[in-house]
């Protein structure tokens, strides 16, 4: 299988070296090619994501991504509409040993990822600017029938949907509208709020929420916000699935702030990896990382961001050494 690795800027290529010295080191069928994208391939080659890059991520099975920096409209916003990515799966789950709001959080951000305010469709008009939000019938389906489905088959059978049609009564009116008719093929309990209550629940009541699915700007948003709700960035992984391709990334960006220091948390590219694997058929062995990373966690050998004093690669050797243990 031919896994595409495309590390980025800042501490993408610190997470990515330390997600691959995990993924070498257990016997898996993978090629991996080696692809570049973000603000210093813009620097060195004028583009920030050359057509090779693109057409490499085209022949592949998984895209590994790390992060960029100031060009992720221009990289990652990009590669989610050329691949039709479409829905982009976030899920935020508390940790053992890990000091959160919470210990009792599991739910799942189900993000629509091509269109709204993100096709950045934007216009000077005068001295003021405009930008146009789209919401497609054909993109609302997709994506609801999408969270439908995850609810189904791996969760725990409830899916809320997150709009504000008060105010944006035509663009959130359809995506409420086709939620329901989408909502009417499945046995599984469906509900609304409008996404500022949506939002006061999930800081206060959290485990009322099982499959959260959303448009695009309010997913963006409201994914930081759960990934804040069990721990922070460093442990929030992602999924970005089309009907081809599928991208792995964690939620986090570049993080110019420690880039260099070799202490980020190379924790939500690995837990991105594992949901890769998922995808790819390798259920077993994800379960058996993500076990192994929990297990390093709970005995507090963690990276500076969750109170630890370990490198990026030094947590990433503990978590193969304890993935080891249970071969
Ligand atoms: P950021 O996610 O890079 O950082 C936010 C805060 O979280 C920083 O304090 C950072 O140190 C911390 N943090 C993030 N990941 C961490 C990790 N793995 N371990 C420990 N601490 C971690 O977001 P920010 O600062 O808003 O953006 C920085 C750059 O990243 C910008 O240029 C932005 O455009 C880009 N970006 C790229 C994304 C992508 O490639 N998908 C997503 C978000 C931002
Ligand atoms: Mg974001």
């Amino acid at each position: 299988m031919k896994i595409v690795v495309i590390p980025g800027d800042g501490i993408g290529k610190e997470v990515v070296p330390a997600t691959l010295h995990i993924l070498q080191n257990i016997d898996l069928p993978f090629e991996y090619i080696h692809a570049e994208a973000g603000d210093e391939c813009m620097e060195k080659y004028g583009t920030p994501l050359p057509d090779e890059t693109l057409e490499i991520c085209k022949e592949s099975d998984a895209i590994l991504f790390g992060a960029v920096g100031e060009t992720a409209a221009d990289v990652i916003v990009r590669l989610r509409q050329e691949l039709d990515l479409f829905a982009n799966v976030r899920p935020a789950k508390s940790m053992k040993g890990v000091k959160c709001l919470y210990d009792n959080v599991d739910l799942v951000v189900v993000r629509e990822n091509t269109e709204c305010l993100y096709k950045g469709y934007e216009f000077d008009v005068g001295d003021s600017a405009v930008a146009m939000r789209v919401i497609t019938r054909r993109c609302c389906e997709r994506i609801v029938r999408f969270a439908f489905e995850l609810a189904k088959r791996e969760r725990r059978k409830k899916v809320t949907a997150f709009h504000k049609a008060n105010v944006l009564k035509k663009t959130c009116g359809l995506f409420k509208q086709v939620f329901y008719e989408i909502a009417k093929n499945y046995e599984i309990e469906a509900n609304d709020y409008y996404i500022d209550a949506g939002c006061l629940y999930l800081v206060m009541k959290p485990w009322m929420f099982d499959v959260i699915v959303t448009t695009n700007m309010f997913g963006d948003i409201v994914s930081d916000l759960t990934a804040g709700l069990v721990g922070g960035l460093g442990l929030a992984p992602s999924a970005n699935i089309g009907e081809k391709y599928a991208l792995f990334e964690p939620v986090h960006g570049s993080a110019p702030d420690i880039a260099g220091k070799g202490i980020a948390n190379p924790s939500a590219m690995i837990l991105s990896a594992c949901m890769m694997l998922k995808y790819l058929g390798f259920d077993e062995v994800a379960g058996k990382i993500e076990r192994a990373l929990e297990t390093v966690i709970s005995q507090g050998k963690t990276t500076p961001d969750l109170g630890g004093n370990l490198k990026t690669m030094e947590f990433a050797e503990e978590v193969l050494k304890t993935y080891k243990t249970f071969e």
